[in-house]
């Protein structure tokens, strides 16, 4: 099967490989809308228009289902691009519903942070869900719009990393809260950074492992099967840049999200 992969830059590289690590014998074509990353910090109407040139990319190469590897990009479109298309479209939001779950079962009146982009935070789908979880008291929000940016930087320095996340962090108080859900697919390639800077007992979440799921249960029903013929996953990468820069990025943070910070989820 022909699975399209698309986010404004690079953070969906985090999906396709947890995808990548758990598929076999499937065609990946992975778009980077490199040109107008980051979508976060801009207006909805410019952000959804790119969205649409960039899903016509990838209907143009003949997939048979897209994941939409973007919170940004699913909590602006989705419905629009699920009117559109006849194809299965998998969107990603933030994993607030398991975080106020394990968060209200550990029963100390604490809190859940959602950290995402700004625009995903101020949309109606983010806002919705957290109302119809009844959880506008747990929740609260962060953007961390920049860390989007040093993604496409490919900024690892943990100095720089940790200096943000303080900036950022300084008026929280930790221990109000149980739970972090990483809400922008950029952020889990600082899943590590995350991990070494907040207090131990603080759990982190993201979408990817459900999104990897819930994939896998719409090609089962379109009738594949995980053994295939076990042959390996091939996978395309364009960008809106075209540039070949672009191409030697997404193969340097494919390469640093596997070796770094991926998961085992072969048991799903
Ligand atoms: N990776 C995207 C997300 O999950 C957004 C990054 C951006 O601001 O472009 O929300």
């Amino acid at each position: 099967m022909n699975i399209g992969f698309f986010d404004s830059g690079m953070g969906g590289i985090t999906v396709l490989a947890d995808a990548l690590n758990f598929f076999n014998s499937q065609n990946f074509i992975y778009y980077a809308d490199t040109k107008n990353v980051p979508y976060g910090i801009k207006k909805k109407a410019k952000v959804k228009k790119y969205i649409f040139d960039s899903v016509d990319f990838l209907v143009d190469k003949k997939i048979d289902g897209l994941v939409v590897a973007c919170n940004t990009a699913t909590s602006i479109a989705i419905n629009d691009l699920r009117k559109r298309y006849a194809f299965p479209i998998i969107g990603m939001e933030p994993a607030v519903k398991p975080a106020v779950e394990k968060n209200n079962k550990k029963g100390k009146n604490k809190k859940v942070l959602v950290l995402a982009t700004e625009l995903t935070l101020k949309e109606r789908k983010f806002n919705n869900l957290v109302k119809k979880l009844n959880s506008r008291d747990i929740v609260e929000s962060l953007p961390l719009s920049k860390l989007v940016t040093y993604v496409e930087d490919k900024m690892f320095e943990e100095k720089k990393i940790f200096k943000y996340l303080k900036k950022k962090f300084k008026n929280i108080d930790f221990k109000e809260f149980s739970t972090v859900v990483l809400g922008c697919t950029h952020f889990i390639f600082y899943l590590n950074y995350f991990k070494k800077f907040l207090p131990d007992d603080i759990k982190i979440i993201d979408g990817n492992i459900g999104t990897i799921k819930h994939l896998k249960n719409i090609l089962f029903n379109k009738g594949f099967s995980l053994n295939e013929d076990n042959k390996k996953n091939n996978i395309n990468f364009y960008s809106s840049k075209k540039s070949d820069k672009d191409y030697k990025k997404f193969i340097f943070l494919l390469n640093y999200y596997n070796q770094n910070i991926r998961r085992n989820i072969k048991c799903l």
